[in-house]
């Protein structure tokens, strides 16, 4: 099989996929690299992480926010993003030579998710063609446009993985994706159910926010500053009362509406604020996250029998202990099926991205509301194959 004149290994009984994933926190790259088989479970072979230095997440919390000089700045952040992925992936290809890789999966950077503006779009970041450059290997990203062409949210897409690896037929699993957001997916024991999934709301990123501006540091590490406030019980109310909450699915969200506008504005109704202190206000974040991912879950049908987390938050013991404490069924880590919950999200656009190359859908419209599945994401082929391409066309 060809495609882009690029020799795909369908004839093989197994492929080598690199997966990519940075995430709404902004903390930086995630890299996997998945042995795809026709018939078992990708198995996971290597994995990598790059953090971002200070300056680089500055930038994208910039760019994010729309505070750029001019468009060059987001451009060289789009190239910076490749190579810093580039150096992930030229790390993990330590484990198997570049040869046996069918494609690299690259998420991006997401700078702005807007599914139900005019038009609706949403833009990761990190040049992809710069990254095929630099790995001389086909990349797969922009993985989102497509659904939201198909009329969906375009998110959460990891659902589809979820469920071709971690459903069973015998009870009704969830997977709670603790990012910067929070995504759920309820895999029905009963095939004949639909696989369901949505953004919950806020994972990280209100917790991470409030540290960052009033303790100084990146992220509450293992919960200990919330532990040291008290839950505000009204203030909790307050931010209960939300339209994003009570939306009906299919629905997904962003930093462009939960970020420090949105809390200054919910403190904003709340006669409390001044009378406690930074640490109640984390604490109250944190149960207020894990209060809106555990209705979340509470409202799924068919009800949920086990759960399991992955993403950063599951690193937070405070916030799984007051998720644990309003949902009544087992909350174990991903790793008790075979992936480590820093992984999951890089597994998924790995298979993805195999998946496109294929010529097979990976989305879910029962998840994110388009008119049907689509092939997800652009091919970027590396320069050899690009010249390979252009010859056999001229
Ligand atoms: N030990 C820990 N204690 C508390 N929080 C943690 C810990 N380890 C990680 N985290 C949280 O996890 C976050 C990173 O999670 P993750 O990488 O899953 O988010 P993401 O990049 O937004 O991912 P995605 O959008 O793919 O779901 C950090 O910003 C931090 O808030
Ligand atoms: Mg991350």
């Amino acid at each position: 099989m060809q495609y882009f004149g690029i020799a795909m290994p369908s004839e093989k009984p197994s492929a080598l996929s690199i997966g990519l994933m940075s995430g709404t926190s902004a903390d930086g790259v995630d890299g996997v690299l998945l042995e795809i088989h026709d018939q078992a479970r990708p198995e996971l072979h290597a994995t990598c992480s790059q953090h971002y230095s200070d300056s680089t997440k500055k930038k994208i919390r910039k760019t994010a926010k729309r505070k750029i000089r001019d468009a060059s700045e987001a451009a060289e952040l789009d190239m910076q993003l490749a190579g810093i992925c580039a150096g992930v992936v030229n790390r993990l290809i330590e484990h198997s030579g570049p040869a046996r890789i069918a494609v690299v999966g690259c998420h991006g950077q997401t700078v702005h998710h807007s599914p139900n503006s005019k038009p609706p779009f949403s833009l990761q970041i990190g040049n992809a063609e710069e990254l095929a450059r630099l790995t001389n290997l086909p990349v797969v990203s922009n993985f989102r446009s497509a659904d939201i062409q198909a009329g969906g949210q375009g998110a959460p897409l990891a659902p589809a993985f979820h469920q071709a690896v971690f459903a069973s037929p015998r009870e009704n699993r969830s997977v709670i994706n603790i990012g910067g957001i929070s995504n759920i997916t309820c895999l029905p024991a009963d095939p004949v159910l639909d696989v369901t999934g949505f953004d919950t709301g806020p994972g990280n990123t209100l917790i991470d926010n409030w540290c960052r501006t009033h303790f100084g540091c990146a992220f509450d590490k293992d919960g200990e500053i919330a532990k040291t406030g008290e839950v505000q019980l009204d203030l909790l109310n307050i931010l209960l009362d939300d339209k994003y909450l009570k939306l009906e699915t299919p629905k997904s969200t962003g930093l462009e509406y939960f970020n420090m506008k949105w809390v200054k504005e919910k403190l904003g109704l709340w006669d409390g604020y001044g009378q406690c202190s930074d640490a109640d206000i984390l604490a109250t974040l944190t149960e207020f996250t894990a209060t809106s991912i555990a209705d979340a879950l509470n409202a799924l049908t068919p009800g949920v029998s086990r759960g399991f987390l992955c993403g950063g938050g599951a690193h937070n013991p405070l916030l799984v202990s007051m998720l644990a404490r309003r949902t009544d069924f087992g909350l174990e880590p991903t790793t008790t099926l075979g992936i480590d919950p820093q992984w999951v999200e890089a597994a998924a656009f790995a298979w993805m991205a195999y998946r496109t190359v294929q010529g097979l859908t990976s989305t879910l419209p029962s998840v994110t509301g388009a008119s049907r599945p689509v092939i997800a994401g652009t091919l970027h082929a590396p320069p050899a194959a690009s010249r390979v391409c252009s010859t056999a066309q001229s």
